[in-house]
């Protein structure tokens, strides 16, 4: 009999729902808050209240697009977290109530564990053991997996997360939220060695930093624009280009470093900033000029999605490893 499961990812700023068949992904709607913008960052309070009248559209949808009915599910899968708690309730109650009118079990999945299995949904498919460099707006991590559900923080960020850099530095630069891919369309157009910024001294073998770039990047634009106002506006895709260039240079120090430790040369990016264009295109010259074979998701499933719920709910079904309806969202949640 075949597996189906309805699978729900609440944990910020976007409300999603994905239905997936025996580990294929049929369907996978996502609706973006746009509230936020006006703000320049995540209103906790208008993210669950956004998330509340998002979640029964959004659910219909995905049900809808991959033609199953809720009868046929086999479970619901939601994020328990990391993430906002009142965001979290949201997706929490859903399924639970779901689930329990369908009587059918409920399966609670880690987000980060769910941004690095995304790479399980599409074809090429990393072999095991695999390192992934997870880098979103809440985390930056460099991930060890020997398994599906098998995997190991070697490395992560000691403050700032690099989506939160980039978020921060470009709301500096006058870029309304979130400013990442912002940052990444107007370096496009900037030349990245404009302007240097420092890279953090050593914070641990494969451990990141990121707030003395964004203080330094503070107080260079303090500096420049009280001789020339116009500093930001005249220099903005350089500006961008050279602070897109920084970020990624730090990343892939550590992560080539985590490599060489472990010697394993399959490497996968996921999380929101792995949609960034400079990260995507540095990992694959890491493909053809070094030899190593390098993992990187369809831009559908770097920013957060149910796809990856889904396909980790499905390893996690296949495991039997599901939850009582007491289970309660938590805003920290190691792998
Ligand atoms: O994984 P995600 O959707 O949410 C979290 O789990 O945090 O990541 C969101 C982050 C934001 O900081 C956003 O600015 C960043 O990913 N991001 C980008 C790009 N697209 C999204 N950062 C740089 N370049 C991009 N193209
Ligand atoms: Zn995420």
């Amino acid at each position: 009999m075949s597996i189906y499961i309805l699978a729900i990812e609440s944990s910020c700023d976007d409300t999603s729902a994905a239905v997936i068949k025996d580990g294929i992904v049929l369907s996978n709607i996502v609706a973006n808050q746009s509230v936020h913008e006006q703000y320049g960052g995540v209103v906790p309070e208008l993210a669950s209240r956004a998330h509340q009248q998002n979640i029964v559209p959004v659910v219909d949808t995905a049900l809808k697009k991959a033609g199953v009915e809720k009868q046929q599910l086999s479970a619901i899968a939601f994020t328990l977290g990391p993430g906002l708690i009142g965001s979290l309730l949201v997706g929490t109650c859903f399924a639970k109530a779901m689930a329990l009118a369908l009587d059918i079990p409920i399966i609670t999945v880690n987000h980060m564990k769910a941004h690095v299995l995304a790479h399980f949904i599409d074809d090429p498919k990393p072999p095991f053991p695999f390192l992934c460099l997870t880098v979103s707006g809440g985390h930056t991590q460099i991930v060890k997996i020997t398994d599906y559900l098998e995997m190991e923080v070697v490395g992560e960020t000691i403050d700032d997360a690099a989506g939160e850099a980039f978020d921060k530095i470009a709301k500096m630069l006058g870029l309304p939220y979130p400013g990442g891919p912002l940052v990444d369309k107007h370096a496009k157009l900037g030349n990245p060695k404009a302007f240097q910024f420092p890279q953090p001294k050593s914070h641990g073998e494969f451990n990141f930093s990121f707030s003395g770039l964004k203080t330094s990047v503070l107080y260079f634009l303090q500096k420049q624009m009280a001789a020339d106002p116009d500093f930001i506006k005249n220099n903005l895709n350089d500006l961008c280009a050279s602070v897109q260039y920084t970020i990624v240079k730090i990343l892939m120090k550590k992560l080539k470093k985590a490599a060489h430790h472990y010697e394993i040369y399959d490497v996968a990016i996921a999380g929101g900033v792995s949609a960034n264009s400079a990260l995507r295109a540095a990992i694959e010259k890491l493909g053809t000029s070094g030899g190593w074979k390098t993992y990187i998701p369809q831009f559908q499933y770097c920013t957060d999605n149910a796809g990856m719920i889904a396909i980790t709910a499905h390893h996690q079904y296949l495991a039997q490893d599901f939850a009582e309806q007491s289970v309660t969202p938590m805003a920290r949640f190691k792998i």
